[in-house]
């Protein structure tokens, strides 16, 4: 079924990546590749198979590359295309959007994931929109989280939002995300009562987190302003979410797929290390360096 409502999407990519310094001081941390393709691109090209039509990204200073990497490069495409090198070729700018589908903003200051999304306010216009954040690769086989994610926003047919969530590994880590209380524990999707973030263990109201995807109403805006400044210094958007659901419904969807948090050091190298050994072409050679590592290193 074609994606009826959600045609626009906003990649918050203006983070400053402290996790990840030092690779993240000169390099975005959605640059980093993945395989051989940096995860800006993965997702962009979940959104483009989800039926989004509007690609706006939220940047800022040192994130120049992002933008360069959804341009064409004349110098390395007529190489290229000079030695019939056709496959590289369909890898540098096979995959492009269409001028005109795309918008690079700067966030200016990184003042926290609810500013960076209201700073798209005007381009988003009345209309729902989703929320992809780069930094966290999500993997389903045969398929597309956000895909699912807005068929359901399709088949719920009311004004709501949805936060993609899962449970952390260790329980210990909900002090690290924003946790959420559901109804319907054992259905795949269920309404939140309760949204936190950053609780303390003995507070956390599940050991369900709120991951990098969403899909908001355009009112999320207003309540985005109305956020103060919380962990961090930084304008929450689990804030703007906990404030919104006393007027719409939130619903939590509990993602059917693997995600890595690549915005951190082991959650990148997981990522790495499971691409590896799904790609037909390198999953062997993947394995036997496994084995060969598998034993002290000094
Ligand atoms: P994170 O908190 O994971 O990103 O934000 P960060 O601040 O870059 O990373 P650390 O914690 O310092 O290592 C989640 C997402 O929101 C974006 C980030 O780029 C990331 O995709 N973000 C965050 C913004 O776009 N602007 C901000 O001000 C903050």
């Amino acid at each position: 079924m074609p994606n009826k409502k959600v045609k626009t999407i906003i990649f918050p990519v203006g983070g400053l990546g402290t996790r990840f310094l030092p690779a993240t001081k000169a390099t975005p941390k959605e640059m980093l590749p993945v395989a051989e393709k940096p995860l800006v691109q993965y997702a962009f090209e979940e959104a483009a198979d989800a039926g989004i039509e509007r690609f706006i990204f939220i940047t800022g200073r040192n994130k120049n590359s992002i933008e360069n990497h959804f341009d064409h490069n004349y110098e390395l495409q007529s190489i290229l295309s000079d030695s019939n090198k056709r496959e590289m070729l369909k890898k540098t700018v096979g995959w492009l959007p269409a001028a005109g589908q795309i918008v690079f903003m700067r966030q200016q200051m990184a003042l926290g994931l609810g500013h960076a999304i209201l700073c798209a306010e005007k381009f988003v216009g009345n209309e729902p929109f989703a929320v992809s954040l780069a930094d966290e690769l999500f993997y389903k086989k045969d398929g597309n989280i956000l895909s699912d994610m807005i068929k359901l926003y399709d088949n719920l047919n009311e004004k709501c939002n949805i936060v993609a969530i899962q449970q952390v590994e260790n329980k210990k880590d909900v002090s690290k995300y924003g946790i959420v209380a559901f109804e319907n524990e054992n259905a795949n999707y269920g309404k939140l009562s309760h949204v936190v973030e950053k609780p303390k263990i003995e507070d956390a109201p599940s050991d369900f987190s709120i991951t990098g995807k969403y899909i908001f109403e355009p009112e999320i805006f207003d309540h985005i302003k109305g956020v103060k400044p919380g962990i961090n210094n930084e304008i929450q958007i689990t804030d703007a979410i906990a404030d919104m659901m006393s007027k719409f419904n939130t619903y939590g969807y509990k993602i059917d797929g693997e995600r890595y948090d690549c915005g951190s050091v082991i959650g990148y190298l997981k990522a790495n290390i499971a691409f590896a050994l799904r790609n037909e072409e390198t999953k062997d050679q993947t394995r036997e360096l496994i084995k060969y590592f598998n034993r002290d290193i000094k």
